[in-house]
């Protein structure tokens, strides 16, 4: 494998956007209250947004003649985010959610720094994309939380 990105950092990052797009629907499905004619589609964007990356990772990590990791199970084990409470209220949800896309930013600002030099072109492409739109999604979180 000529890619200087490691294919563990690829998997880790697959399996946090996995988790982060089941977090998203059970956030979609299980919200109440006044905000719930907002947040409820604002999650549908964006779960839709985290499976097409997912899906272009994953098909990126097949294209470097590797296989995807496939088992729910799996995912638990590679991921780094912590799971939303799906139980939660509202702020509990957006601020959980916040937290992951800032953590999976950091996740590939820190790859990414490692590699500014590499070959790997096309992966460093799609991990930017991705760190961008974590970035935003979190801003746009982070703006419908009451200020601190
Ligand atoms: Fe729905």
């Amino acid at each position: 494998m000529s890619e200087v990105v490691k294919i563990f950092e690829l998997e880790r990052i697959f399996a946090d956007l996995v988790v982060l797009w089941w977090d998203t629907k059970l956030c979609h499905w299980n919200i109440d209250g006044h905000q719930f004619p907002a947040l409820h589609p604002l999650f549908e964007s964006q779960y839709n947004a985290l499976d097409d990356l997912a899906d272009e990772l994953a098909e990126h990590i097949r294209a470097l003649g590797l296989k995807v990791p496939g088992r729910l199970s799996e995912y638990q084990k590679l991921a780094d985010l912590v799971e939303a409470d799906p139980n939660g209220s509202a702020d509990e949800m957006v601020y959980a959610l916040k937290r992951d896309y800032d953590q999976i930013r950091q996740d590939i600002e820190t790859i990414l720094s490692k590699n500014s030099s590499s070959q790997a072109v096309v992966t460093i492409d799609l991990l930017t994309r991705i760190c961008t739109f974590a970035m935003h999604t979190s801003w746009m979180l982070g703006s419908s939380l009451p200020p601190q």
